[in-house]
């Protein structure tokens, strides 16, 4: 507990984001949609970087709730974002999905700051993220096939022949029997089943980024493990970036690329998790220890072929 004290602010900011000197003066907003007062003005991202958070801060009534969150999502990578209840993982999400709006900072979508931008503007940014909800979120009153179909029906003048191959050909992608789970119910599907079709819904738009909130959470180990790989399969299959909210230290260390321990608001520590075991942070490490989980061996990124510093 020794080092609790010592975090500053520099622990919080990761080595990989961008940083620009401070002694110059941040350049002018070449683009019109960077808003001067809000936007953290800093260096293009690179074409990897397909999210960006710089300084995003959300207040909801006088709650500060986000305090200037700097975070990258690669492409094609899994970033996993852990934090106890409250910490404001769920607010984050939102925010990078376009849901909600920052009071202040910059998030960038697929190179786009998306701070300027109009309601409408937002739908075509939301558009880039299929969003797969704890407990799959289907609406119980209708079929697999409409549940599926929504999103075709929603944003695409697709006929209804076109719209029931694809619901068709994504279930089959998944795994399931087109045939036989199409008409069914919700309700008469195992957890499994759901967290598939609610995967199938999510890929209609073919989106690049995939968002869970809580993928895992409510299921047994065995259950997550499926769920954990069928997320790693998603990345595989459709080289999407993933963004996982996640109470489950085991899924992280087996999935993240990146974890971001994010604590009250702000952004404890970040990078591959078997290195936040070892990194400066002594919440992250405690964090880590309080799981109770035996995290030894389940990290993808090994010390070989780590990139991204820990801090
Ligand atoms: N729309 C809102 N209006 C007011 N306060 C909100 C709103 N959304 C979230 N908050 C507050 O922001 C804080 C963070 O909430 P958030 O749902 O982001 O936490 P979380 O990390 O997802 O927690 P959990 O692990 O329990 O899901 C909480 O104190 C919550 O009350
Ligand atoms: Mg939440």
């Amino acid at each position: 507990m020794g080092e609790h004290g010592s975090r500053n602010e520099n622990h919080a900011r990761p080595l990989s984001a961008p940083q620009r000197d401070a002694r110059q003066p941040p350049p002018p907003p070449s683009d019109a949609r960077v808003v001067g007062a809000t936007a953290g003005a800093g260096p293009a991202p690179g074409p990897d970087d397909i999210v960006v958070l710089r300084n995003v801060k959300k207040v909801f009534n006088e709650q500060e709730v986000l305090k200037g969150i700097d975070l990258i999502a690669k492409r094609k990578e899994t970033v996993v974002i852990i934090g106890g209840s409250g910490a404001g993982k769920t607010t984050l999400l939102r925010l990078i999905v376009a849901l909600d709006r920052p009071t202040s900072g910059q998030i960038l979508v697929d190179g786009e700051d998306t701070s300027g931008l109009s309601d409408r503007e937002l739908n075509r940014v939301r558009m880039k993220f299929g969003m797969v909800y704890q407990y799959a979120a289907l609406l119980d009153s209708i079929s697999v096939l409409d549940n599926v179909a929504f999103p075709l029906v929603e944003h695409t003048k697709l006929s209804k022949k076109e719209i029931k191959e694809r619901v068709m050909d994504k279930l089959q992608i998944l795994g399931l029997d087109p045939k036989l789970v199409a008409p069914k119910f919700p309700s008469e599907l195992s957890g499994g089943m759901r967290k598939r079709v609610g995967l199938a819904r999510a890929l209609m738009l073919e989106p690049p980024i995939l968002v869970y909130d809580e993928p895992t959470s409510g299921l047994d180990p065995p259950t997550s493990r499926l769920v954990d790989d069928l997320i790693e399969e998603m990345r595989e299959r459709f080289n999407v970036t993933s963004i996982v909210i996640s109470h489950d230290i085991a899924s992280c260390f087996r999935i993240a690329h990146q974890a971001v321990l994010l604590i009250q608001g702000r952004v404890e520590a970040s990078g591959p998790p078997d290195a936040l075991l070892e990194g400066n942070s002594e919440v992250a490490r405690e964090f880590i220890r309080n799981s109770g989980v035996d995290v030894r061996g389940l990290s993808r990124v090994t010390e070989h072929d780590r990139k991204t510093p820990i801090r």
